[in-house]
């Protein structure tokens, strides 16, 4: 497996990391088996970072973890950095009712996890989303707290601007901002990579397929369950869907013609952004995992990246990545 470095102060990860959220939530139903047997071979394959969080499913996101760790062969949660975003409040119903950051909730929703993950550290730390009341030096002291403890490893970022990064960073150090960054969302390469890339701070990609809308496996026709996000995302609505779909036809020509699969040029598309960033994939079966970590063996030079930069070009996607409710929440945006 190759290796990169979350930022100057972070640990080495494998080059792709197993985003684990669609296991538990958001992509409508999913399959327990199939779920650990993806972990497992995951982590056969060398993946070290595993992605959730404490509101995937509700704890479920992390339990599964945990079930998955426990059952893998031996020392697999000595291998494996698990990487938590914590904040979101929830109703039963489930749902989103706002974030909190403050120090004492913090440190309440950390005990939680470390609990249903069944372990005594957390590898890297984040909350998934700024809360507005509470300054981000406040939130992340919190976390240094938890590093100085010995509870958690390292602090990551979720979403934030650049301003965000700067008061966080002068805080604490700072291993990692996740982020959405894809063909289609290119809207960090104005000034939070290169803030980011200032303050020494890596980067975990999330979205590097858009959801599934551009692995090449996402049709016209697909019906989406009623808890599926994609069905109120408007990437996938009617032309917003239809023009999307165009650029993976476009992009399909060139797999075709480098013998890869969509999916895999999008992930490695990615890669070849910089050694600074990490894509986590949300495969949520081992066919998809295979696939994607096909990717870390497509190598693209200058003439493979400017055919895609000429199918995809940067802001060519239709809709924005969230519903407008949940683009508000995002400090990245603002
Ligand atoms: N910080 C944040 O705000 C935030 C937000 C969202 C996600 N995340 C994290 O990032 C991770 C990845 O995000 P994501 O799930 O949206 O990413 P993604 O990789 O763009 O999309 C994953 C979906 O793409 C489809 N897919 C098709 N071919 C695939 C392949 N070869 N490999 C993987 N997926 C394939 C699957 O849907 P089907 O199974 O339906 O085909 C899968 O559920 C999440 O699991 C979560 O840990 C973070």
């Amino acid at each position: 497996m190759q290796t990169r470095t979350l930022g100057t102060t972070g640990p080495q990860t494998s080059a792709l990391g197993l985003g684990c959220m669609g296991m538990s939530a958001l992509y409508g139903d999913s399959d327990r088996t199939e779920s650990l047997a993806t972990i497992h071979a995951a982590l056969d394959a060398g993946i070290t970072l595993l992605d959730t969080g404490d509101f995937y499913g509700m704890g479920h996101n992390e339990l599964l973890i945990n079930e998955a760790l426990r059952t893998a062969p031996t020392a697999a949660r000595e291998r494996a950095q698990i990487s938590v975003k914590f904040g979101a409040l929830r109703t039963i119903e489930g749902a989103f009712t706002g974030y909190d950051g403050r120090p004492d909730a913090v440190k309440n929703f950390a005990a939680y996890s470390l609990q249903r993950l069944g372990t005594d550290h957390i590898d890297i730390y984040r909350i998934a989303r700024l809360d507005p009341d509470v300054p981000v030096e406040e939130t992340v002291g919190a976390i240094a707290e938890l590093v100085e403890a010995g509870h958690v490893r390292h602090i990551g970022l979720s979403e934030v601007g650049a301003e965000s990064l700067r008061r966080a960073a002068a805080v604490a150090p700072i291993a990692d901002l996740q982020i959405e960054y894809s063909l289609i969302s290119r809207g960090i390469e104005d000034t939070i990579l290169p803030t980011a890339r200032e303050l020494g701070i890596g980067i975990t990609a999330y979205g590097v397929l858009s959801r599934g809308l551009i692995s090449g496996h996402f049709g016209r026709d697909r019906k989406l369950a009623a808890n599926d996000f994609r069905g109120m995302s408007p990437r996938f609505q009617g032309e917003n869907l239809d023009r999307n779909l165009d650029l993976v036809d476009a992009l399909r020509k060139i797999a075709e013609q480098k013998g890869a699969s969509v999916a895999q040029i999008a992930i490695a598309w990615v890669l070849s952004r910089g050694e600074d960033i990490v894509p986590l994939v949300g495969a949520r079966r081992r066919d998809r995992l295979t696939e994607a970590l096909g990717a870390l063996d497509v190598t693209l030079d200058a003439e493979d990246l400017a055919a895609i930069e000429r199918a995809v070009p940067a802001g060519a996607a239709a809709g924005d990545r969230y519903p407008a409710e949940q683009m508000a929440h995002l400090d990245s945006e603002r």
